[in-house]
Formats: structure tokens, C-alpha cells, sequence
């Protein structure tokens, strides 16, 4: 059912210098950094060939990596996101499988304007995984 990896995301505690870090090091295509508010963080994408990095910093006090950071706090992998083409009947095959859809169960607007959901880390040995109908 899942398609392509269609990125890898990873919290850091300073988005500037791990973008420069990503840029100038690793000698990457990085996007200016932009805020979404709606999700609480920051974030640049670092453009690769075949899948993208998103690089996530803290946007306000209820931002949902705050918590990552403060058990992870030189930051570290997310989550990973896979491609799906049915995003409805991906969630009714993660239910009807037992595995834990967080939130309310319904697909939410991702950061790519895209309906995702989230899959419970327990059920995907221990990776935060989120689907993404593209
Ligand atoms: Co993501």
C-alpha cells in the first residue's frame, strides 16, 4: 500500500544553524525557513534527488516537538512519511489492522497542504509514521 518515502522529518533546537549545517556541510539545497503556525513549528525543507528533509524548530509554547526536544535536546529523527493514495482507506486498513491513528482518527491538513494522519510509534517499531495521500 505505501509508495514512496516522501520525507524524513527531524526536530532540531536551532533551525538556522542546522540549516546552514545542511547547506554549507552537506552541501544541500535548503528552503528558506517559514513558520506554520497551525502545527506549531518551523520549518525548512532540504531538497534531495529522491525525497525530502524537513527540518523542524519550536514555534510557540504549544509546539507538539517541544516535548521530542526536551528528551532529545541535539534533536533527532521525527518521523518518516510515506506516500499513500487513498488516505481514507489507508486509515480504515491501520484500524482494521489494530494499529493507533492518533488524534481523533480523522486526516488533518499536513504541512504540505496534503491530508496526513499520524501512526502511534508502538505500532511502527518505535518511529513516529505519518501517511500522506499524494
Ligand atoms: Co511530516
Amino acid at each position: 500500500m505505501i509508495g514512496r518515502l516522501n520525507h524524513v522529518a527531524i526536530a532540531v533546537p536551532d533551525l538556522e544553524a542546522a540549516a546552514a549545517r545542511y547547506s554549507d556541510t552537506l552541501g544541500a539545497i535548503v528552503t528558506p525557513a517559514h513558520d506554520l503556525p497551525e502545527h506549531g513549528v518551523r520549518v525548512v525543507f532540504v531538497e534531495l534527488p529522491n525525497t525530502k528533509i524537513e527540518l523542524l524548530g519550536v514555534l510557540g509554547a504549544a509546539s507538539p516537538i517541544a516535548k521530542f526536544l526536551e528528551k532529545n535536546p541535539d534533536g533527532g529523527i521525527h518521523h518518516i512519511c510515506y506516500e499513500v493514495e487513498d488516505i481514507l482507506a489507508a486509515r480504515d486498513r491501520m484500524v482494521a489492522a489494530g494499529a493507533r491513528v492518533l488524534g481523533d482518527g480523522q486526516p488533518k491538513i499536513g504541512a504540505h497542504g496534503k491530508p496526513v494522519i499520524f501512526l502511534h510509534p508502538k505500532d511502527f517499531c518505535g518511529t513516529l509514521t505519518e501517511l500522506e495521500q499524494v
